[in-house]
């Protein structure tokens, strides 16, 4: 079999530097990961789980779509959890963030309807719009003016996409205001909560319910893959929402459930972070100390971007620190745009204050 065609474009990423590679680094500091409140490390957290799982006869796998065996009972009772946490009249578990996203998108949008998101949203939102028959374009990054230039020009029904905190660069949007302008010109607003779940929020339900705005979008997506420390995701929102994507999310019904261990970890996280709210002030503090000793922070988030603007640079800082026993990862184009290349650095309430003042040393001499 001649594996050529698959070689060359290898070869290709090599030539520019941008080759990716999977690698292991669990004795370094981490500065990586989307364990903001340390919940995927938390073994108090992780006994609950196990014993849970342990009194109860839990299968170990998910068996089948929810449309067919796969609709365990702990499903519709965590489902029930979540629709208080967060607010909504019904919540829609998924398998994860990416497939959420991508459902919801391409299911609701039709031929005959636009899409605007926000340039720099993740690409499992981006690939909704595109799985969708609707019209799709971008608008400039937490950019209203041109959102709602954009939004006068739309004939018919349109849905505007965007995330609370965003992934890459930790800034937040200005959400209150394109909630104003989507009920101003009557479009569907659509906000990824991925990288606020947990982390803000009574009860770590996100930033709309922190602004108590939860009621003035039309969907919600919350991942438990990150600040709780979890797997999944979940879409809330009206209940005919939920309803059509039983019906039309094909990520939802072509695939096998979550093993249901991992949605009895999702109610066992939410409650668990109930009971240790101060976690979601430790992390502002953590982001504070950050701050304070690397001045030229640009994110008010546990994400900070430190724009490096090359492959080669980014990779080589990154490698310096990772030698010096730090885990910060380089985020390369074509991930990022050209010249917005970069170190994302993730600040958790596991990272020592001591850890963290290093780290800004070594960026002050490195960057
Ligand atoms: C903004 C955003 N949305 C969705 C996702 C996907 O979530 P998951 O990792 O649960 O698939 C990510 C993952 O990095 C993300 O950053």
């Amino acid at each position: 079999m001649n594996l050529n065609f698959l070689q060359r474009k290898l070869d290709e990423r090599v030539d520019k530097g941008n080759i990716r590679s999977l690698k292991t680094n669990d004795l370094l500091a981490d500065f990586v990961s989307n364990d903001y409140l340390g919940l995927s490390g938390n073994a108090e957290l992780a006994r609950i789980i196990h014993k849970k799982c342990g009194d109860e006869h839990v299968p170990n796998g998910g068996t089948g779509s929810r449309l067919l065996s796969g609709n365990h009972r702990w499903y519709p009772e965590v489902e029930e959890d979540l629709i208080g946490v967060l607010k909504a009249e019904s919540v829609l578990l998924f398998n994860s963030g990416y497939a959420a996203n991508q459902a919801l998108v391409s299911a609701v949008a039709d031929s005959g309807d636009t899409i605007l998101y926000d340039q720099l949203s993740h690409v499992c939102l981006k690939e909704g719009a595109w799985l969708s028959r609707a019209e799709t374009t971008a608008f400039r990054h937490n950019d209203l003016e041109d959102l709602e230039a954009r939004l006068k020009r739309v004939t018919g029904r349109c849905f505007v996409l965007t995330e609370t905190i965003f992934s890459m660069d930790g800034d937040v949007a200005p959400i209150r205001e394109m909630i104003e302008l989507c009920e101003k010109y009557d479009a569907y607003l659509i906000v990824d909560e991925a990288h606020s779940t947990g982390c803000y929020g009574s009860g770590g339900g996100g930033l709309l319910i922190e602004q108590e705005l939860q009621g003035r979008v039309f969907a919600r997506v919350y991942t438990f893959g990150k600040g709780m420390g979890v797997h999944g995701a979940c879409v809330a929102g009206p209940k005919v929402l939920t309803d059509f994507l039983i019906n039309f999310g094909r990520p939802f019904i072509y695939t096998t459930s979550l093993p249901p261990h991992s949605v009895i970890a999702i109610a066992e996280s939410f409650h668990f972070l109930y009971n240790h709210l101060f976690l979601q002030q430790d992390l502002q503090s953590k982001i504070a100390l950050f701050r304070k000793y690397w001045p030229n922070s640009v994110s008010e988030t546990a994400i900070q971007p430190i724009l490096i603007g090359s492959n080669e640079r980014a990779r080589k800082i990154s490698n310096e620190l990772q030698e010096s026993g730090l885990d910060v990862r380089p985020i390369l184009s074509p991930t990022v745009k050209s010249g917005t290349e970069r170190l994302r650095i993730s600040l958790h309430v596991h990272n020592s204050d001591e850890e963290i003042r290093f780290l800004a040393e070594k960026l002050l001499a490195l960057c």
